[in-house]
């Protein structure tokens, strides 16, 4: 069952990549969901509805859990596809070349399978649980930075980052004034698949989605990484936040997060 979801999962990631390639640069519809920057494409949904359509020829009786079309599929299965079919729509939007497709499959409490495809480059990262992570098809694993001061960090922040949820800012400025580098890539679903690829060593962010996460927890896990929310506590894909890290500096960063909600 692994494998063949896994094939699916793949299938679908390269057919959503090669959608979104074919329309990066070029015009196409935007639109506005929420707030005056939390943009939606003609190219999310094209992405999104040829990622459902390549599942369903796989697996007719499985549910799906999709940004834009939100809960589908046989309610009572127990296997639930989580996609977001265009992580980084602000940079697509904007032609600027960091996006992804993000596909995971998960079983009750179990992540089975995640996908992370970066048309541009052709990349593509897979994980299985308890089957390692790949790159492209060669083992990646966390970096060994255990140092939180020559590390390279990465971040985002929600769309609705005016209103300062889960002290984003406050954690961005006092990182930052340390003089530790930190990226913005604006696709949460790459700023996880690069931790586990070891390119950054730690990623935080609050008020993401499933459809954001899942596919990069698993990667993160499955490459060797630690995942808590800020607190602490134990991850979860409905988690209001995300701190995903090598492991070696998870505490150093959980301290500088030092998160109390406000
Ligand atoms: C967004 C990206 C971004 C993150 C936002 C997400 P979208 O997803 O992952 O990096 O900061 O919070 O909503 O809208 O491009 O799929
Ligand atoms: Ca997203
Ligand atoms: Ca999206």
């Amino acid at each position: 069952m692994l494998e063949l979801l896994e094939k699916c999962a793949i299938e679908a990631a390269l057919k959503a990549g090669a959608i979104l390639k074919e329309g990066f640069g070029s015009t196409f519809e935007i639109k506005n969901k929420t707030g005056i920057n939390n943009l939606v494409t003609e190219y999310d949904f094209k992405a999104e509805n040829a990622i459902i359509e390549t599942i369903k020829s796989y697996f007719p009786e499985h549910k799906f859990l999709a940004e834009e079309t939100g809960d589908t599929g046989k309610e009572d299965s127990d296997y639930q596809w989580v996609i977001d079919p265009l992580d980084g729509t602000v940079n697509f939007a904007h032609a600027v070349p960091v996006f992804c497709v993000s596909i995971a499959v998960r079983k009750g409490k179990d992540v089975l399978c995640g996908v992370i495809y970066h048309p541009l480059l052709d990349e593509l990262f897979v994980a299985v649980n308890g089957g390692g992570a790949y790159l492209n098809g060669k083992t990646i694993s966390i970096s060994d930075s255990d140092d939180m001061k020559t590390s390279l960090l990465v971040t985002g922040f929600p769309y609705n980052v005016n209103e300062n949820p889960h002290n984003c800012v406050d954690t961005f400025v006092g990182i930052v004034q340390s003089g530790i580098p930190i990226r913005r890539l604006g696709s949460a679903a790459l700023d996880l698949a690069y931790v586990a690829a070891g390119r950054f060593d730690g990623f935080w962010e609050s008020s993401l989605f499933p459809w954001d996460m899942a596919a990069g927890y698993l990667l993160v896990k499955e490459a060797g990484g630690k995942i808590t929310q800020y607190n602490g506590d134990e991850f979860w894909l409905d988690s209001p936040t995300i701190l995903a890290t090598n492991g070696l500096i998870h505490d150093q960063i959980l301290k500088s997060i030092n998160y109390s909600k406000k």
